[in-house]
């Protein structure tokens, strides 16, 4: 696990968008996992003017959305297909029958989780997901006692995330379709991105404490690639916070080819 703490959100949102368009400039047709919610957003941003302003070219790429609200037509603003198409997907190159959400219109949802999970490894699986943490601890929506093993599947959603994203978007479903904390445990390289004080208690959870299905992010521990990207106020809680800052230094004198262009 790479912990970097970074200044500020937008600092941090940066260097999310940086590790992106390296992952694209070397791998054209990388399949990307991507998240909703507010805290990807300024990436978002920044890899729409990667497009625009230097060519970053998603013409090969593939991505896969890890959750969608169940219950709620594509079309409604608050469904997470919407959100993606206007925050991303709409004003980049990723061809649209590249694009993967899962169907929260679906009748049959046994046949619809199958078909994504199938969907996934028909790409030969994700190279790099975006994930951001829910103040529960979850990732996608695998609410707390989620299996670490689970796959895509229907999740009720807790009254936190019930609370939380509401004051967002209004109100929402009470149930989602996600791809399980096994699923998102196979992509070949995840970046974890929160910002602010709200995420700290959940973010010290998922890095330090122990890994439970109380906190579906604590699952990232046993992943071999995973790098939390953070802003000093989600970093408040962590107890070994001088730890990962002396890593970023020696790692950069030593081996700064593992940090890969995370400490440019
Ligand atoms: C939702 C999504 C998660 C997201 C989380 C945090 O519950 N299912 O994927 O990471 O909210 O959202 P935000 O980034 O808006 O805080």
């Amino acid at each position: 696990m790479l912990v970097v703490i970074h200044p500020n959100k937008e600092v941090g949102s940066n260097q999310a968008a940086r590790i992106v368009a390296d992952q694209v400039h070397r791998k054209p047709d990388s399949v990307l996992g991507l998240s909703t919610g507010n805290t990807p957003l300024a990436t978002y941003t920044e890899l729409i003017r990667m497009h625009r302003d230097d060519g970053l070219d998603f013409s090969n790429v593939t991505t896969f959305n890890l959750d969608e609200y169940y219950g709620l037509p594509r079309e409604h603003p608050q469904s997470f297909y919407a959100q993606i198409h206007k925050n991303f997907l709409d004003h980049v190159n990723v061809r649209p029958d590249r694009t993967h959400i899962p169907d929260g219109g679906s009748k049959d949802i046994a046949m619809a989780c199958f078909d994504y999970e199938a969907a996934i490894r028909d790409a030969d699986g994700i190279d790099l997901q975006i994930l951001g943490i829910g103040r529960t601890g979850h990732i996608g929506f695998n609410e707390p006692t989620s299996s670490l093993a689970s796959r895509t599947r229907l999740k009720t959603l807790s009254d936190e995330t019930i609370n939380d994203n509401s004051k967002i978007t209004g109100d929402i479903p009470q149930v989602a379709i996600t791809m399980g904390i096994g699923t998102i445990l196979e992509a070949k390289q995840i970046l974890l991105l929160a910002f602010g004080e709200a995420k700290a208690k959940a973010v010290a959870k998922a890095i330090e404490g122990p890994i439970s299905s109380s906190c579906s992010a604590s699952a990232l521990q046993m992943h071999r690639d995973v790098r939390f990207i953070l802003d000093e106020e989600a970093a408040t809680e962590l107890r070994h916070r001088s730890y990962y800052d002396r890593v970023i230094e020696q790692t950069t004198k030593y081996a700064p080819e593992l940090l890969g262009i995370a400490n440019d």
